[in-house]
């Protein structure tokens, strides 16, 4: 079978390294990958996951058996549709279910709708009725959400009326996000601790993965400014079977059957950002794709075939599929540009890594997040640049083998945070 990624950050790398695993796999691509990608697939840094016309126009020349979508803008915007137009397989929701991650008005609707449980919240579009709700509720912190897609960055947690009240006007009136940010949710605060619950449906049957953790904030102890993700560690621990089944019959189940009713069946990873309350599991967000940096920790644990997993949910038999995973633990550490999330260097020269973009002497995996292979020399070319990945036996073991690994790597102004998963082998 060939492939076409869609995508090109260290989650496409993950995807890229699963589907390559595969003897049902022949060739690999990748729209627009990078440099670390291209050792497993062929490349087209050229088309960006956001050019759907480039996209469509790639897919018609290579006729690939199967177009991996994995980012949220181009699920988003309607590819998985425009592709099944032309004929094509793949894997992803079409827009009507990715509205799911696309409008955080929806998805609170669909959960307040269905009865999930999710943070008590209302939609604004008027500063001075948002702000008026915000001084009725008083209570804080407050959580003032964009609606759209905003890099993971529309979430402001106010510690006062006046920190609110400027980020509704932000996002309202001053068009912060565009018009991702012109319809906002006020929400309550959720106190707990984060969950990721990354599950395959093929809009029928939900099949959970093992679940992780990811660590959101730029510095150690939680500090900092949030990113896309600094690393991330599987399986949780706090995921207990009785969560476990908690989160099956109250979230992930009648999420599956609402998008139903709703006449928007979802097929592929939707992924579950759970808070763990003292009143239980609820929703903190919905996203229609793999997470990044979960995938990287979590895909290296999966033990079935990644192929005919994607095939069972284009065929909507994944009920018939039994889905191993490993019984060992994952952890991925984001070696980051320095400055990231805000500005950010690029272009720097990566020492340590072989001509295939990994460690000569093995003991982890890394992933390539944001980097350019120029002239045989890997150099860095995005905020997330490498997510280095090592399993194990325990969560510990698989913790040194990755940290381990990121000492042997290195470019100027390297930064990453020393304490991935320490809150989970501590709990
Ligand atoms: P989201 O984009 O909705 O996932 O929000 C980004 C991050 O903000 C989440 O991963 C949480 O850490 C935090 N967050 C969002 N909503 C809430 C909430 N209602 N209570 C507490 N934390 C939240
Ligand atoms: N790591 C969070 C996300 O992918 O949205």
């Amino acid at each position: 079978m060939n492939i076409l990624i869609i995508g090109g950050g260290g989650r496409e790398h993950a995807i890229a390294k699963a589907l390559a695993k595969s003897n049902k796999t022949d060739k690999l691509y990748c729209a627009p990958g990078n440099g670390g990608i291209s050792a497993l697939a062929e490349c087209f840094p050229d088309v960006k996951a956001t050019d759907l016309d480039g996209v469509c126009a790639l897919a018609d020349k290579l006729k690939p058996d199967f177009v991996f979508v994995a980012p949220d803008d181009p699920l988003v915007m309607g590819l998985v549709d425009r592709l099944n137009e032309m004929g094509f397989k793949t894997f992803g929701p079409n827009a009507a279910a990715a509205i799911i991650e696309g409008s955080k008005a929806f998805s609170k609707s669909l959960m307040k709708k269905y009865g999930i449980p999710t943070a008590e919240y209302e939609t604004f579009t008027d500063e001075d009725k948002a702000c008026e709700y915000i001084k009725s509720r008083n209570t804080y912190p407050a959580v003032i959400k964009a609606d759209g897609l905003a890099l993971g960055k529309g979430v402001i947690i106010a510690k006062d009326f006046d920190e609110a009240k400027s980020a509704v006007h932000s996002m309202l009136v001053d068009g912060k996000f565009g018009k991702s940010g012109s319809e906002i949710v006020v929400e309550e605060f959720m106190d707990g601790t984060e969950i990721t619950v990354l599950a395959f449906t093929d809009g029928k049957t939900v099949k959970p993965m093992v679940s992780s953790m990811d660590h959101k904030r730029a510095l150690d102890n939680d500090e900092g400014l949030n990113t896309g993700g600094m690393g991330a560690v599987a399986p949780n621990p706090l995921y207990t079977e009785k969560v476990a089944k908690e989160c099956m019959e109250k979230i992930f189940e009648p999420t599956v059957r609402a998008m139903n009713s709703e006449g928007r069946p979802f097929k592929g990873c939707l992924y579950f950002g759970l808070m763990l309350t003292k009143d239980g599991a609820k929703v903190v967000e919905y996203n229609s794709r793999f997470g990044d940096p979960e995938a990287q920790a979590v895909l290296p644990l999966l033990e079935t075939d990644l192929v005919d997993i994607m095939t069972a949910i284009w065929e909507e038999k994944l009920g018939a599929l039994d889905i191993k995973w490993s019984e060992k633990s994952s952890a991925c550490v984001v070696m980051a540009s320095g400055g990231y999330p805000e500005k950010y260097e690029t272009g720097k020269p990566i020492s340590g890594l072989d001509e295939h973009g990994q460690l000569a002497d093995g003991g982890a995996y890394v992933y390539h997040a944001g980097t350019k292979l120029s002239d045989g020399q890997y150099l860095t070319a995005g905020g997330r640049v490498l997510g280095v990945t090592a399993v194990g036996e325990d969560l510990r073991t698989a913790l040194n083998s990755a940290y381990n690994a990121v000492e042997k790597i290195s470019f100027e102004k390297v930064h990453y945070r020393k304490d991935i998963g320490a809150k989970a082998v501590n709990s």
